[in-house]
C-alpha cells in the first residue's frame, strides 16, 4: 500500500521519522519532499502530495509546523480531504465521517510516538458512508459551485 508523504522545513525530522516508520510496518511511502531543513513554502510540498493522493488514490500525510498552513493549502484543491489530527479521536473520525484522503500533523505540537499511533488510525480506519455519504457529496458539491468564482 502507497502513501504519499510530505513536509516543509518545519516536519522534515518529523517526515524523516514516519517515512521509516511506514517502512517498517510494510506500507510503501512515496517521500514528496522536501529533503533538508532549508526554508521551503509548506504549499508547494502540498500540492504534490494531493498530486500523488489524486492520481493514484492513495491516502497521504502532510506535515508543517502546526500542520496547518499545509492541511489549508492542500484543501484548496479540489477532491483533496485534508484534516489535521494532533489525536487519535480525531484521525479515526476523519476518516469514518469525513472521508479525508490526507492527515495533517503539526511537528512543532505532535511528537513521533503519537504521530505513529494517529497515521496508523489514519490509515487503517475506513470511511462509514452511510449517513456521512451525502455530506462529503456536498463538499464536492461546493467544490464544483466554487471552481470558477473568485
Ligand atoms: C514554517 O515556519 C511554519 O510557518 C510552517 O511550518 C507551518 O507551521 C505553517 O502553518
Amino acid at each position: 500500500m502507497q502513501i504519499a508523504v510530505g513536509s516543509d522545513h518545519a516536519g522534515v525530522q518529523l517526515k524523516h521519522h514516519v517515512i521509516a516508520f511506514l517502512a517498517a510496518e510494510g506500507y510503501e511511502p512515496i517521500d514528496c519532499g522536501t529533503y533538508s531543513e532549508d526554508s521551503v513554502d509548506y504549499p508547494d510540498i502540498a500540492e504534490i502530495v494531493a498530486h500523488e493522493v489524486l492520481q493514484k488514490k492513495i491516502l497521504g500525510i502532510l506535515v508543517c509546523g502546526t500542520g496547518i498552513g499545509i492541511s489549508v493549502a492542500a484543501n484548496k484543491i479540489p477532491g483533496i480531504r485534508a484534516a489535521l489530527c494532533n489525536d487519535m479521536f480525531s484521525a479515526r473520525l476523519a476518516r469514518e465521517h469525513n472521508d479525508a484522503n490526507i492527515v495533517a500533523i503539526g511537528s512543532r505540537i505532535t511528537g513521533s510516538g503519537l504521530a505513529e499511533e494517529i497515521i496508523k488510525t489514519f490509515i487503517k480506519t475506513d470511511f462509514s458512508a452511510g449517513r456521512h455519504q451525502k455530506r462529503v457529496e456536498k463538499i464536492t458539491a461546493l467544490e464544483n459551485k466554487y471552481r470558477e468564482r473568485v
